[in-house]
């Protein structure tokens, strides 16, 4: 099952999304059943590490997402991945462009379908700190509902 997280810039939101997700399915023991990556929208920083501020948040809770650099989405991700998760509701509108006419993947926005509350992530990039703290609040949550779907799956 390989599972992509999408937002604009993905040095935020996806790739918080992708590090706890792997964090959590290592956890569960189902790290090796389960591909994840992460994308954004916009190529402005394509190559680089997520934000700075992304990993202080992160490191405070214990994850290291250093080792992750962003990339672009592209059509072709479409028939790469079986599930396309948004972070907001713009990343959607621009994927649902990207999308081909016969798409495999499954695209939906991720706390619509995770969580419920709220449906989108706030973009943090023009926040302060609680802005990362709710971004990671918001991605753990979510991501252990995830992680109950796929057991029920495999
Ligand atoms: P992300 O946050 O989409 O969660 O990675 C952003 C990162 C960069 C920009 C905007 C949002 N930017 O405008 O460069």
């Amino acid at each position: 099952m390989r599972i992509l997280f999408v937002c604009l810039g993905n040095i935020c939101r996806s790739p918080t999304a992708e590090g706890v997700l792997r964090h959590q399915l290592q956890l569960a023991g189902l790290a090796t059943q389960v591909e994840v990556a992460s994308a954004g929208t916009g190529d402005w920083h394509v190559g680089k590490p997520p934000d700075s501020r992304t990993l202080k948040a992160a490191a405070r809770r214990g994850y290291d997402f250093s080792a992750q650099r962003a990339q672009q989405v592209s059509a072709g991700d479409f028939a790469a991945y079986d599930l396309i998760l948004a972070m907001d509701q713009s990343n959607l509108r621009d994927l649902e462009r990207l999308r081909p006419a016969h798409a495999r993947a499954q695209l939906d926005l991720f706390l619509r379908r995770y969580e419920g509350a709220v449906d989108e992530v706030p973009d943090p990039y023009y926040e302060g700190e609680q802005g990362f703290e709710q971004v990671l609040d918001l991605i753990e949550a979510a991501c252990s509902e995830l992680v109950r779907e796929i057991k029920g799956r495999l």
